[in-house]
């Protein structure tokens, strides 16, 4: 469980030697854009250029943002387990995103829930056996124009979808590596499963 207290000394670095150069040079624009002392303000930006270096955000991970930006761990925490958007446990390599609010849900997305169950044979919040893939059922993605939507790795939007366009985008993603998922030690006490 991450301390409710700052650490005495500094947090190590749960970054190898080329995910810590991406996240320094990320990390010095994201608190550039604030006061000196007021570089908390970039929580979110770092929490999101963490978990693009890992693929999720361990604890380890939490830990040492909140050190960077003088938060308290438990608070970083508390931010982390609040958005969906941060994956607090493992993903697969290509992680999709469906949307399942109102505009989705009436242009079918319930149907596309179930297909991606069918076609990657895992829940979603599940890992296929091989790390290549899962799914998560999430709010509204700002793509209601073209409903039913889809995120795909965070970034890449998927409109209009349908059974068919998500089995010819799965068979895509398999040739392609996708995010490097970080082997940390899951967390089983999050509080919610990620999306
Ligand atoms: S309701 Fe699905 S993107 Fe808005």
């Amino acid at each position: 469980m991450i301390p409710l207290t700052r650490p005495a000394g500094p947090v190590p670095s749960p970054f190898n030697a080329d995910q810590q150069a991406r996240f320094d040079a990320g990390f010095a624009k994201a608190i550039a854009k604030y006061p000196a002392d007021k570089k908390r303000a970039a929580l979110l930006a770092v929490l999101h250029l963490a978990q693009e270096q890992l693929g999720w955000l361990p604890e380890a991970a939490m830990a040492y943002v909140g050190f960077l930006l003088d938060v308290p761990a438990v608070r970083v925490r508390e931010v982390a387990t609040f958005y969906t958007m941060y994956r607090l446990k493992p993903v697969g390599c290509h992680h999709l995103e469906i949307c399942n609010s109102v505009s989705c849900w009436s242009k079918g997305s319930e149907a596309l829930l179930k297909h991606a169950k069918e076609k990657l044979g895992v829940h979603a919040g599940e890992v296929t056996p091989d790390g290549k893939f899962s799914f998560g059922e999430v709010a509204c993605l700002a793509g209601c124009g073209y409903a039913p939507s889809m995120v795909v790795n965070n970034y890449a939007y998927a409109e209009d979808m349908t059974p068919e366009k998500f089995d010819a985008l799965i068979e895509k993603l398999k040739n392609e590596p996708g995010q490097n998922i970080a082997d940390f030690p899951k967390n089983h006490d999050t509080g919610r499963a990620h999306g």
